[in-house]
């Protein structure tokens, strides 16, 4: 058997032979740290399961009826759950420090013990007062969730199996220690024992654990994507701390659709849930603007509109600057490049900043063409109708191809408001979309038609 490496990368959890300033796998800079080897042998006993019986083996017919699903009755969190939460998953919810985790868990536990669950919440950071105060500035102090404040896991292990709740939480995974590993609590070693005993605990008992990870930029404590691929869910808190929107996506479901968003309103009585996010995220436009445009965009099974804003400038450095905030920069290099060598418009000597509105990620590539339509809006000063909507996908050879959900895309941005969309040729417009649809066949013809020759 290999020998054991002593050095891990806390970000992505790989494993190196010696120690460098970057992770080669995950990219990661100052993240690898140096790890007590494992001592080999069995001598390592589990702290919760007993080991070495027979495994029951069945044939792939077996009938297996849908996982039954709790609702919690916040529609957000239960649409990206995939309907709900399934018995015996075990679910991590990633995010920065502060930017509202332990908000809201709380009040998900909440709502799930109000809904007939047995919840119990353990917080490996905060006091149990410290959590009843803020459940009493929440309103949630009448929700019958037990709380704990302990590290231990095997004092959890224990406890747990005793109550057998339906729901437990954990905040969080990195300040878990458990005995029988020999290395510092938010170490890789430990993170990834703790993750293991906790998701043996859920498939054996039935509980779902939900454990809590903290993003970290300085590699101090081991990262949520340590333990990504041992969890069924991964679900990821994001949001600008200036911004009072959080979004929560899933990035991995074995239970549900990836991808899916929940929309969130940080207020002074906790998170607020947003129903119309494409209404929220639109809120802050005025006046045509140049640089300005509207995206119809699809997030999980939900249409989302949104704002992308372009800043096009001279540039007074020799290699200008390419900004992106809420989009791939690969992706905005490529359509500088397609936009320079197809349609002859040079962004040479200028800096490039781009921006989606509101604190929203876009990872679609249905975005291009309303990217391409910022950038030259800017580029050309020129704003576009404030009442269309843009999508559609741009090739290498500047051709665009139509994307999904067309259809659904209209149908948000005719409720909103709009009366009009460009989008590429052959898109599949489904029966009265009730706006003026301009369709074009590549972004040559698209310059042209809207901003003039170009
Ligand atoms: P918290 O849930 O503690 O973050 P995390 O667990 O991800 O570290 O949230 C911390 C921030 O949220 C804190 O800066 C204050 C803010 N907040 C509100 O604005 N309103 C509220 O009702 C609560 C409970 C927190
Ligand atoms: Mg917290």
């Amino acid at each position: 058997m290999a020998k054991q490496s002593s050095f891990t990368c806390s970000s992505c959890g790989a494993a190196h032979k010696k120690w460098s300033g970057r992770c080669d796998d995950c990219g990661a800079w100052n993240s690898i740290v140096e790890e007590a080897p494992l001592s080999a042998g069995p001598s390592k006993k589990s702290l919760g399961a007993q080991r070495g019986s027979a495994m029951i083996l069945t044939d792939l017919s077996t009938e297996e009826p849908a996982p039954p699903r709790v609702k919690s009755g916040l529609d957000e969190l239960d649409r990206v759950l995939g309907g709900g939460l399934v018995r015996a998953s075990a679910i991590l919810v990633g995010g920065d420090p502060g930017i509202g985790k332990s908000t809201l868990l709380l009040q998900a536990t909440a709502s799930f013990a109000r809904a007939g669950l047995k919840c119990i919440y353990v917080s490996g950071e905060e006091a149990s007062a410290q959590i009843r105060m803020r459940a009493q500035r929440l309103n949630l102090a009448d929700a019958p969730v037990q709380l704990a404040a302990e590290t231990n896991l095997r004092d959890i292990i224990t406890t747990l199996d005793k109550e057998r709740p339906d729901l437990v939480v954990i905040d969080s995974i990195q300040t878990m220690w458990a005995d029988n590993v020999e290395s510092a609590p938010g170490s890789v070693a430990q993170v990834r024992a703790a993750c293991h005993e906790l998701v043996t605990f859920a498939k054996r008992t039935g509980t779902s654990v939900v454990l809590v990870g903290h993003v970290t930029k300085e590699g101090q404590i081991a990262g949520p994507r340590v333990v990504e691929h041992m969890v069924d869910t991964v679900l990821y808190f994001e949001g600008e701390r200036g911004h009072q929107f959080r979004i929560l996506r899933a990035v991995k479901n074995r239970f549900g659709p990836a991808d899916e968003i929940g929309v969130f309103e940080m207020t002074g009585e906790g998170l607020a849930q947003v129903t119309n996010p494409s209404a929220l995220f639109l809120s802050e436009r005025d006046k045509p603007a140049p640089g300005s445009v509207v995206f119809a965009g699809i997030e999980g099974t939900r249409p989302v509109l949104c704002e992308l804003q372009a800043l096009v400038a001279p540039s007074p450095h020799s290699q200008p600057r390419r900004t992106v905030v809420g989009w791939d920069g690969g992706r905005l290099a490529m359509i500088l490049a397609v936009l320079e060598a197809r349609c002859g418009i040079p962004f040479t000597g200028l800096d490039v900043y781009l921006n989606v509105a509101g604190g929203m990620r876009i990872n679609e590539p249905a975005a291009d063409l309303a990217v391409a339509a910022a950038l030259l809006s800017a580029r050309e000063d020129a704003p576009l109708p404030a009442d269309i909507v843009v999508f559609g996908e741009i090739s290498l050879s500047g051709a665009l191809r139509p994307v999904g959900q067309t259809e659904n895309r209209l149908k948000e941005a005719q409720k909103l408001g709009f009366t009009g969309a460009i989008a590429p040729m052959r898109s599949k417009l489904g029966s009265d979309a009730g706006l003026k649809i301009q369709q074009m066949s590549d972004l040559t013809a698209f310059v042209g038609e809207i901003f003039g020759a170009g």
